[in-house]
């Protein structure tokens, strides 16, 4: 039988580099579907075949000299194009979106670790995808040193990864703050317990939002 939901959930997952959370993001959909629910898998950049090529074009190793303004635009651009495309028709229609990132990414990686103001940062959102939140966020936290040494070792590297160190930690100190300032919506797991802990945790809180 599917759980249908009358109104959809959006939810999104955040952290740094190396926290799991695209692991944690298909254990929860996994277990949801399990349940009854239809549920929409996703993640930013990317989730449709036009922010499949932004992401080609953002991550790319052979791109190190894109300018910062640049990198924002299309970020937005896949996010209006998500939006539009996947998250919302799918939320309308009673289902629930589990996405691995969203605004938050921008705000801690564009703002806290780039240095672009983050007031352009929101302007910019509110054209894009309409300042638009998720219902419910889990932040993924774990130390710079932890989450980077864990994706060198699958091999993981893309342009934002190869960042310096100091980039990564802003961007770690700007999640935290941003949680800090809407704790409501944004709830913090540490992504350094082991995996089958860190699943529990999410489902806990997921379980919280949805009331079941
Ligand atoms: P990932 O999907 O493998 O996590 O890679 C996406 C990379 O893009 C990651 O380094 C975070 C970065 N990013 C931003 O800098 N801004 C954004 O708005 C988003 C969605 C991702």
């Amino acid at each position: 039988m599917t759980a249908k939901l009358e109104e959809g959930i959006f939810i999104s997952f955040e952290g740094i580099e190396g926290t799991g959370k695209t692991t944690q993001a298909r254990l929860l959909s996994e277990r949801l579907v399990e349940k009854g629910y239809e549920v929409i898998l996703t993640h930013e950049p990317g989730g449709t075949v036009i922010g499949n090529r932004i992401r080609e074009i953002l991550l790319h190793v052979d791109h190190m000299g894109m300018s910062y303004m640049t990198e924002l635009l299309l970020y937005n651009a896949d996010r209006a194009q998500h939006l539009n495309e996947k998250i919302l028709p799918a939320v309308n229609d009673g289902k629930i979106v589990v996405t691995d990132r969203f605004t938050d990414s921008t705000i801690a990686y564009q703002g806290y670790g780039r240095g672009i103001d983050i007031e352009l940062l929101k302007s910019i959102d509110l054209i894009a995808a309409g300042g638009i939140r998720p219902d419910l966020t889990i932040l993924f936290d774990i130390d710079v040193e932890t989450g980077l040494k864990r994706n060198r070792e699958i091999n993981k590297v893309d342009r934002l990864e190869l960042e310096a160190i100091e980039f990564h930690k802003k961007v770690r100190e700007g999640y935290l703050k941003i949680a800090e300032a809407e704790a409501e919506r944004i709830k913090i797991v540490d992504a350094s317990l082991p995996l089958k802990d860190v699943s529990e945790k999410v489902w806990e809180i997921v379980r919280w939002r949805l009331g079941i």
